[in-house]
């Protein structure tokens, strides 16, 4: 495994540079490699590569990359989200910054655009880390949104195309100060009953990030990754001296074996070492790295994120 970690100098304090990079996922299922797909991720890489690169920090960086996905109705978030078996539209979402681990996620959220933006208002005010439903939609008004029905937000949805995913969107970075951050949203899983509340809105389970360790957002089986705080789990394996790919593959491999769930997961440590990797068939994955061309994939989990030619679809 290559490690990014910049050669370049800051002139004003010889201290090395991290290289920005952002990671994207549009969620593990059974979809193969999908131009629609893989476009719609690419996209938000570029978004989030773009701020990166003007400074912005990580947290920005990964709440607008997962706005961007949450936007494009073929994917299972925001305005693609799939309904609850009675119709509904409930939404789950969180985020976490490294540098002095603040989080904020919102839970059964009623139907917004931007559950992301709700979940960054629940960090951003300070008080709380977990909404749920009404109270998290009074966070979502202070994030300017205007709340929509669920028949709207059902008749947004591209059915034709989101067939077989088991939702979820994410995003991880590392910014130009050498902070990480980390952010996933989801509608659920498909068929889920009124109520229930997966591993995306949970800090450890779906969503973690500490400078220390790594980030992380994790896609697939909410009900296995939420009983093994899978997004943690990960982070520590980092922290124990595993490289981002080991890391990945053996928490997955381990939820698998455990518990008999499959899913995915990105994930980056503070050098910007990128793991990216699914025991689902797919999981459409976008990397934004400076002076990089966007790489994308999701047929075959990367053996090496870093040199994706043999892997991942250069775009
Ligand atoms: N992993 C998304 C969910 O289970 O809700």
């Amino acid at each position: 495994m290559t490690t990014s970690f910049s050669p370049q100098q800051d002139s004003a304090t010889s201290v090395p540079v991290p290289v920005p990079v952002i990671v994207v996922h549009g969620g593990a299922g059974d979809r193969g490699r999908d131009a629609a797909h893989i476009a719609g991720c690419k996209a938000a890489a570029a978004a989030g590569r773009s701020l990166l690169l003007a400074g912005k920090s990580a947290l920005d960086t990964v709440q607008h990359a997962v706005e961007v996905l949450e936007a494009n109705p073929i994917f299972n978030a925001g305005h693609g989200s799939v309904p609850t078996t009675t119709g509904e539209i409930e939404l789950d979402a969180s985020l976490m910054e490294g540098e002095n681990l603040r989080a904020g996620a919102v839970a059964m959220l009623p139907p917004y655009p931007h559950p992301i933006a709700a979940a960054r208002a629940v960090l951003d005010e300070g008080l709380h880390v977990l909404y749920g439903g009404e109270g998290a939609a009074t966070l979502a008004e202070q994030s300017a949104q205007t709340r929509i029905t669920s028949g709207q937000m059902r008749s947004t949805r591209r059915t034709d195309i989101d067939t077989t995913s088991k939702g979820t969107v994410g995003a991880v970075a590392l910014d130009t100060s050498g902070h990480l951050a980390a952010a996933t949203s989801t509608g659920g899983t498909r068929g889920q009953r009124p109520g229930r509340i997966g591993d995306s809105p949970l800090i450890g389970a779906g969503t973690y990030a500490d400078d220390t360790a790594g980030a992380c957002s994790t896609t697939g089986d909410g009900e296995t990754i939420l009983r093994l705080c899978l997004a943690f789990a990960a982070c520590e394996a980092l922290r124990g001296g595993a490289t981002a790919q080991a890391a990945a593959r053996a928490t997955l491999a381990h939820m698998e074996k455990r518990l008999g769930g499959t899913g995915g997961m990105i994930l980056i440590t503070p050098q910007g070492d990128v793991g990216i990797h699914w025991t689902t068939p797919a999981m459409i994955y976008a990397v934004g790295r400076q002076g990089e061309d966007i790489r994308t994939g999701g047929d075959q989990p990367p053996e090496n994120p870093e040199g994706q030619n043999q892997t991942g679809n250069h775009s």
